[in-house]
């Protein structure tokens, strides 16, 4: 592994923050301050070695605190997770601040993934919005309400990159592309944490450190094998900006990279993390991620699991309990130093105090019922919700519903009504009988003037039963139109949840097929953790919404589009494969020396044909080289034009800011929201080098045959990458530019960069 030093960095266009280890003396990524750090030290040096393996200790709570009492009386716990019942959670603060000899408060965690109580779409979804305010302001809201119950750490955001839609983790982060990743997980860092030491503040943790989306196969917790540029490239930028946007703590993942548990990997856990990038926070492990060293074959026992994890730099071990039970031996034995054991406390008192915990331990039990599920929060959750959701086919404009022209609307599929799954995967403690469902909201538009007819036809995603089904085809034949909502139950993705076959599940697609038999336009909104190989289903329907579970208020956002009191925006956060088997599928791959020119497809090749005939590029002869969807598309209700491409010069020098200005005009009948992104191929590099890169994204809002000129800026220092060398640098040469509305359109502009 290259050790960057600062010599190498000082000649690149690097601009890590911090060089040096997080020694006190140096800025760190946290925020800390002398007075902070003086009573980090003061508080140490009181602490008895077993004190300070307490602190290193989380346990989860799962709503029996009673068995913790001793433990946290003596110090031997400093974090619990699962807790949620603000009564309770002071009731530990208590134990710990009152009871226990140092008067050292807990930090308590939780899985608040998207959402608290008023649960916002799955982080997919909201990387579909394109919008990283929205983003910053669902994760304000979720810190705001789940810091009034006690909670101040979120194991959130996410930052895995996903190339693989069965993995079911897909849904938890923000899909494929690194650019989105980092933009998308440092605004939901600012979010969460706000006013550092502010009641409302709550730590992030970004995760999972690293690799974990590249499960070989999809199948989670499997083994990934990233190279150290791949990880460079690909896979590190997005927590590299999360910890420069201040995030306060890291977990390490389940996977083994290249070999090496990443709960037991020095190199990401010091090399990487504290001596390149600064971090001053502190590492969590992932759930007995610890002692899961022992079945990887890397640890013999818990003993030498904790001896490896804390070498490698964990400072606390959720769950696995071999910290608590071994470090004092591993000190006595010469194989840890306590000099290690003191650092890994200082990361964590550090946040302790940052967030206020020792002012201010406890929470009024009364706020958390107030500050939840206001119409505040609700209209953002629904505003998420609204740009989230994907048009990814309207043959005729058949959207939006004229309400005025329908009289009779079927609404039909195991997603119209279903509370609870359209939460989506991680919602602990949001609550379905808050849910407005599809079939709420499209009943409350349609109030008196316009007949709904619900008929589910099949009761679950998996339902096979099909003697629904003729209910639906003879009801939709009394209707006007037809609005089948079909996808994925939540428990179909999230974490162990993968899939070997993407297709809609039960009897979801013969449902459609038999809806569109009606010869009614079908309108079909499709409800999931990731996206599915919808193809078939698409043929089936005159109109089609993609919506990543979307959260408390997704009905209503739906119902808002499909009559259009709002126009669809969001984007594709990943592509849309036509077949599972041409995962993985990503816009950003490199260019192979064979790229496809046009493809002879399965049906196609003649009998008998020559061997080299259907000339020898990269494709599949039965599922092509294409996805079904590109990264970054999405339909509006009207259209876009995109004029006068320019850029402010032909060559820049390395320190130059490009500018990109162009003229864009709403050509449509509807004011809407254009998401406009840039992309970026450099020619020729000293290693092959991505066919496009996302460098830059903006929602830009347009009136009715609206149009504006704009400008984007983009440093140059944003073309580097992790070169030959294994030096991050720009290297000069062509390069290609496109403005557009998605991965796949636009005309190419020629720039160069120069020395
Ligand atoms: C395991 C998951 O991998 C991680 O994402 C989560 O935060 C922890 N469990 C805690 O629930």
């Amino acid at each position: 592994m290259i050790k960057i030093t600062k010599s190498v960095l000082a000649a690149t266009l690097l601009g890590v923050a911090a060089l040096s280890s997080c020694g006190h003396d140096t800025p760190g990524t946290v925020g800390t301050t002398p007075e902070i750090e003086k009573k980090v030290e003061s508080l140490l040096s009181k602490m008895t070695l077993e004190e300070k393996i307490g602190q290193m200790n989380q346990v989860s709570a799962q709503g029996d605190i009673s068995y913790l009492t001793p433990y946290i009386k003596d110090g031997s716990i400093g974090s619990i997770l699962n807790e949620v019942d603000p009564l309770k959670i002071n009731e530990l603060q208590r134990l710990a601040v009152e009871e226990g000899r140092l008067h050292i408060p807990l930090i308590v965690g939780r899985d608040v993934i998207h959402g608290f109580r008023t649960i916002f779409p799955i982080p997919l979804g909201i990387a579909s919005t394109f919008d990283t305010e929205l983003a910053e302001k669902g994760a304000r809201v979720a810190a705001i309400e789940a810091t009034a119950a006690g909670v101040r750490w979120t194991f959130s955001p996410m930052l895995d990159i996903a190339r693989d839609p069965r993995w079911g983790r897909i849904a938890e982060g923000s899909g494929e592309d690194t650019y989105l990743d980092s933009e998308m997980g440092a605004a939901m860092v600012r979010g969460y944490q706000g006013k550092i030491g502010d009641p409302s503040s709550m730590a992030a943790c970004v995760k999972h450190f690293v690799g974990y989306g590249a499960a070989e196969g999809g199948r989670d917790y499997n083994s990934t094998h990233i190279s150290e540029r791949m990880l460079r490239n690909v896979y590190l930028p997005p927590f590299e900006a999360s910890i420069k946007a201040g995030a306060m703590t890291v977990m390490t993942s389940f996977n083994d990279n290249d070999g090496v548990p990443s709960t037991g990997n020095k190199f990401i856990l010091k090399d990487l993390l504290r001596d390149e990038w600064g971090f001053d926070g502190f590492v969590v492990t992932d759930w007995s991620s610890a002692s899961e060293m022992i079945s990887h074959g890397f640890a013999v026992d818990g003993k030498d699991a904790a001896g490896i994890s804390l070498n490698a730099g964990v400072d606390m071990d959720m769950m696995a309990f071999v910290f608590v039970r071994n470090l004092k031996n591993l000190v006595n034995d010469g194989r840890v130093r306590e000099d290690d054991i003191d650092n890994a406390v200082r990361n964590i008192l550090r946040i302790k105090f940052l967030l206020g915990l020792f002012d201010n331990p406890y929470v009024d039990v009364d706020r958390v019922d107030k500050v939840t599920y206001t119409a505040e929060n609700m209209a953002a959750a629904r505003e998420t919700a609204l740009k989230s959701a994907i048009l990814l086919k309207n043959d005729g404009n058949v959207l939006p519903l004229d309400a005025k022209k329908v009289k009779t609307i079927l609404v039909t599929g195991p997603m119209a009504d279903a509370p609870h799954d359209q939460l989506g995967t991680w919602t602990f403690d949001g609550e379905a009988s808050r849910t407005i469902t599809p079939l709420k909201a499209i009943k409350d538009a349609c109030g008196e003037k316009i007949n709904v007819i619900f008929e589910p036809a099949l009761s679950y995603s998996r339902d096979k039963n099909t003697k629904g089904i003729a209910k639906a085809v003879a009801a939709a034949s009394k209707a006007d139109v037809v609005l089948a909502f079909v996808g994925e139950e939540a428990i179909l993705s999230g974490e162990a949840h993968c899939l070997a076959d993407l297709n809609l599940r039960g009897a979801q697609s013969g449902l459609l097929a038999a809806l569109k038999k009606s010869g009614k336009p079908v309108i079909t909104t499709v409800i999931a953790g990731r996206p599915m190989t919808i193809g078939r289903d698409l043929e089936n329907s005159d109109a089609l919404l993609y919506s990543f579970h979307p959260g408390t208020m997704g009905g209503a956002a739906l119902a808002d589009l499909i009559f259009g009191k709002a126009v669809p925006s969001g984007r594709t956060p990943a592509t849309f494969p036509r077949e599972v088997g041409q995962i993985p599928m990503y816009y950003n791959h490199n260019m192979t020396g064979r790229p496809y020119t046009g493809q002879t497809m399965i049906d196609d090749i003649p009998l008998v044909a020559g061997q080299t005939s259907l000339g020898n590029t990269s494709y599949y002869l039965d599922a092509g080289a294409e996805p079904l969807f590109p990264f970054g598309y999405g339909l509006s209700y009207t259209t876009f034009e995109y004029s006068g491409i320019t850029l402010d010069k032909e060559a820049y020098n390395l320190n130059d800011v490009m500018e990109v200005s162009f003229t864009i005009k709403n050509t449509g009948r509807y004011d809407a929201q254009e998401v406009t992104q840039v992309y970026v191929r450099d020619l020729v590099g000293s290693v092959t080098r991505p066919v496009k890169e996302l460098k830059k994204f903006e929602r830009i809002s347009l009136k009715a045959g609206e149009s504006k000129n704009v400008t984007l800026k983009i440093p140059v220092s944003d073309l580097a990458f992790w070169n030959i060398d294994m030096v991050k640098i720009v290297e000069p040469g062509d390069f290609l530019l496109w403005v557009a509305g998605d991965s796949a359109s636009g005309d190419a502009l020629k720039f160069k960069v120069i020395l």
